[in-house]
């Protein structure tokens, strides 16, 4: 792998924080990803699913991790199976893991081989009355596809319709939300990839360059410092384009005078990092983009000093919606009519500002955290509010990533990466 793993304990821990939630007689399995096909003989690369590379670091496909922590024999309290390595695949992909670098990886001391595992399943599920699974509960999961998970899940209730069953996810909803230190070290060093990224572009954007040359400077910037590359698909939109939020096609050129915002972050040992910045063409804001700019800003910076522990996502993102409504109505964009009728359902606010203002970041860029707890140290969300205007052909979003503290103020993961209008236009124009 080309990034520097968490230390094992991490991995130890995480087990025994999962394995301490577990109720009765039971044992949790989680699965790889998939290896996803194209067509033909290509297929996408590789991604780890993000719950069994928080339990045990596991970064290879075919890999099941088995916790079990009343199991009759110590030894399969915590098993890994691993795909072996033959002749053909140490040619062809190159070497997997050998049993003792995955137990060093993942501190997982019962390493099998993935072809015993239907044997040694059927052992353990004599013993036990209940099986964890692995579901998907994101609150904004879409997945129309059969997952790797899926497929055993559907498979172990066919093989053993007497067991009963209980959800894993909830109680990793709730763990990797709260971010050990080590963890947020490896979210930091994603957000400083990509200070390193937008910092390249400062120098490199103005009237003519395209939004794809923009796209593949980033690129270069990421995985010459061990990012696999993007965290999310990256949204380059100058002009109008800002207006469409999940723009990514990022074929179009840049205009001077336009804005141009980019929603773009690196990852780094499959951690995310989630920024936006909003900059201009030419170098310099006009004085209306100047003017909006700074209300984002301000919106911004207001609702970061929300996120501390104890606030609750519903009511901060009212708040944030009331911080919005009074800077539209100074930018002119709203009048008192709009507000004195407005929908309490669907704030007049909106229509200049459509999407939450924060999300919980981590091994998943809209990261697991359950929304009706509320906030706690150590928790990671981004703060990424923004106004659209169509009519006026640009979108400003600006986005940085916190970390919940104790007390105070939350850490600014990105603190350090420019976002005022005065460093920005010095910046460019150096
Ligand atoms: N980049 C995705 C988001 O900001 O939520
Ligand atoms: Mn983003
Ligand atoms: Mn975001």
């Amino acid at each position: 792998m080309r990034y520097q793993p968490l230390p094992a304990t991490f991995y130890r821990q995480a087990r025994a924080n999962f394995m301490a939630q577990m109720q009765g007689n039971s044992l949790a399995v989680f699965n790889s990803n998939d290896v996803y096909p194209i067509s033909a003989d290509s297929t996408l690369p590789f991604a780890q699913h993000r719950d069994i590379f928080y339990l045990s670091g596991v970064d290879q496909e075919e890999s099941i991790l088995v916790l079990f922590p009343k199991a009759v024999e110590a030894k399969h309290r915590e098993i890994l199976f691993v795909r072996e390595t033959n002749a053909h695949i140490a040619v062809w992909e190159g070497a997997k893991l050998t049993k003792d670098q995955a137990t060093k990886l993942t501190g997982v001391e019962t390493v099998y081989w993935l072809s015993d595992f239907e044997r040694v399943f059927q052992e353990l599920a004599t013993q036990c009355d209940t099986f964890y699974f692995n579901t998907n509960e994101h609150y904004r999961q879409a997945v129309e596809t059969q997952t790797r998970e899926d497929r055993f899940i559907a498979q172990c209730k066919a093989n053993y319709p007497a067991h009963k069953v209980a959800k894993s996810n909830p109680i990793l909803q709730q763990l990797r939300a709260v971010k050990a230190a080590a963890e947020i070290d490896q979210i930091q060093t994603a957000c400083d990839i990509t200070e390193k990224g937008f910092r390249r572009l400062l120098h490199f954007v103005q009237p003519g360059v395209w939004e794809y040359e923009i796209e593949a400077e980033l690129s270069h910037e990421f995985l010459r410092h061990r990012s696999k590359g993007f965290a999310y698909t990256p949204i380059i939109a100058s002009g109008n384009n800002a207006n469409v939020l999940h723009y990514t096609e990022n074929n179009c050129q840049c205009k001077a005078g336009d804005l141009l915002l980019m929603d773009v972050a690196a990852e780094y040992g499959n951690y995310s990092s989630d920024l936006t910045r909003t900059i201009p063409v030419s170098g310099k804001f006009t004085a209306r983009q100047k003017a909006v700019y700074e209300a984002v800003l301000r919106v911004k910076k207001e609702a970061t000093k929300m996120l501390v522990p104890g606030t609750l996502w519903k009511e901060y993102h009212i708040e944030v919606g009331k911080i919005m409504t009074s800077e539209l109505l100074s930018l002119g964009l709203l009048d008192q009519l709009d507000i004195d009728q407005q929908n309490p359902d669907m704030p007049a606010y909106k229509r200049y500002f459509m999407h939450g203002t924060s999300h919980h970041m981590g091994l998943d860029t809209h990261d697991y955290g359950l929304l009706h707890l509320p906030m706690q140290a150590n928790m990671v969300f981004t703060v990424e509010p923004g106004i659209y205007i169509p009519e006026e052909g640009f979108g400003i979003r600006l986005e940085d990533d916190v970390v919940i503290q104790e007390n105070g103020a939350p850490l600014n993961l990105m603190g350090n990466i420019p976002i005022e209008v005065d460093e920005i236009e010095a910046l460019m124009n150096a």
